[in-house]
């Protein structure tokens, strides 16, 4: 397994080009599903999971042509097998998403149950029932989701008991070719729902209310061709800000939105930074500052993201003061923090949350990476820990992040990643 070797200590300065959302790009994928013809999506980031919904596509007989920009050109016209296996869903449990569409447009989907995962049980009951009051049969048998429909789905009034991000986005797909309206109530309004709702709009669909808690979609009979581009990354974005304020850094976001971060910009001006924006760029500058500590509570959009929990502890381990950090969306989300204690934090956890009491100093050791963000924020401490960081178990963070250790060297970060030895 690659590993990443981190010498702390350097300000980060500089311009850092920011990728397609991952979290758009799984959906809208597995949303091209839908279409009846072709679908031109652009600034798709070039990452794992990404790699992993073309290959779910590819294995139904879907037809993916990727150019060398990342531009992926997908026609479903050709599908063969509408199964989602065991070996791919558990390495991405995102391609729950492709269970909605592929029942909406082809009445049947065999998709994988994806289990638990190192962050919590994440169950996915409540895409199963929206999908069964639009009329699906759903048999839970063996570890797969046999979900069958004749003819058409039917439109259907839902109410989500529990803001879900996947949920949200796998009945509003499938509901986009259901027959009459459907209205999701208590509907997440991250960006990313925005930017599914607007690829299918594009696509001839017609789905209202996207970025508030009420969706309301009137199903049509044919989704046609389509092009679309991928918004920013605002959680790249967010990972990159708190690298340079956790350095006391100079760093400016490009291609980016600052309109989808104002909880994460609101919490680094909190910490002591100066923030400036324009259309589609932010800079940071902490220069000559030490952070001070902030206090986190992650909530759905727009409250402050699960997926920036994890770097603002790493950034609040050397922040001056104590602060509170509680995690309300998943269950384990804070394995990270022994991480962070081996390189000198001070953090004491009770509950679902930690206390966090601000050190001069972290100091380097050898850490592993238990996700995705955890492994950002493990990045981000060694960034200004004294020595030598390494890193291991980092497939987690190619899930994630496109270039990481490219675009950190491009800052002036001291970073590089020790490929695996054969057979290791
Ligand atoms: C998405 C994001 C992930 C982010 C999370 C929360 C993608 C690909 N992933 O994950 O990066 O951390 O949103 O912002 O977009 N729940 C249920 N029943 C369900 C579905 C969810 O109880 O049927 C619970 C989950 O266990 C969790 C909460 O709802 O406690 C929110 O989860 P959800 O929004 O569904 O997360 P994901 O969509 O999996």
């Amino acid at each position: 397994m690659d590993k990443l070797l981190i010498s702390g200590g350097n300000a980060l300065s500089g311009e850092v080009r920011i990728s397609g959302s991952k979290n758009s790009s799984l959906p809208i994928l597995a949303g091209t599903l839908l279409v009846d013809g072709k679908a031109k999506v652009s600034n798709i980031p070039h990452l794992h999971d990404v790699t992993t919904m073309i290959e779910l596509l590819g294995q139904m007989g879907v037809d993916v042509v990727v150019d060398d920009h990342m531009v992926l050109e997908v026609d479903p016209r050709g599908l063969k097998d509408c199964t989602a296996p065991y070996e791919l869903v558990k390495t991405m449990r995102a391609s729950i998403l492709v269970l909605g569409p592929l029942v909406a447009r082809f009445g049947e989907a065999i998709v994988s149950l994806p289990g638990g995962c190192a962050i919590g049980s994440r169950p996915v009951d409540l895409h199963l029932k929206g999908l069964e009051a639009m009329g699906a049969n759903i048999n839970v048998a063996n570890g797969y989701i046999h979900a069958t429909v004749k003819g058409r789905l039917k439109g259907a009034h839902l109410m989500l008991d529990t803001v879900t991000v996947t949920g949200t986005e796998n009945l509003m797909m499938a509901a986009s070719l259901a027959n009459g309206r459907t209205i999701i109530e208590n509907a997440a309004r991250e960006p990313e729902i925005v930017d599914l709702a607007n690829f299918i709009n594009a696509m001839g669909g017609n789905v209202q209310g996207a970025g508030s808690d009420t969706l309301v979609i009137e199903g049509v009979e044919r989704l046609q061709s389509c092009e679309h581009t991928v918004i920013a990354d605002r959680i790249e974005t967010g990972t990159f800000l708190v690298a340079g304020a956790i350095t006391s850094g100079l760093v400016k976001c490009r291609n980016t939105d600052p309109r989808m971060l104002d909880t994460t910009l609101i919490k680094l001006e909190e910490a002591g930074a100066n923030i400036s924006t324009g259309a589609d760029w932010i800079e940071i500058d902490m220069r000559n500052r030490r952070p001070r500590a902030v206090n986190i509570r992650t909530m759905p959009h727009p409250g402050f993201p699960t997926d920036m929990q994890a770097q603002f502890m790493a950034l609040n381990t050397i922040a001056e003061g104590t602060s509170t950090i509680t995690e309300t969306i998943f269950e384990n989300r804070f394995m990270h923090v022994s991480e962070l204690a081996r390189m000198g934090a001070d953090i004491h956890v009770e509950g679902n949350t930690a206390v966090v009491r601000g050190v001069e100093s972290l100091t380097a050791a050898p850490v592993m990476a238990t996700d995705l963000r955890a492994s950002a924020s493990l990045v981000i401490a060694a960034l200004v820990a004294k020595g030598e960081t390494l890193v291991d178990r980092i497939y987690h963070i190619d899930r994630g992040y496109e270039c990481i250790e490219e675009k950190l060297q491009s800052l002036g970060a001291k970073i590089h990643r020790i490929p695996s030895k054969r057979g290791s």
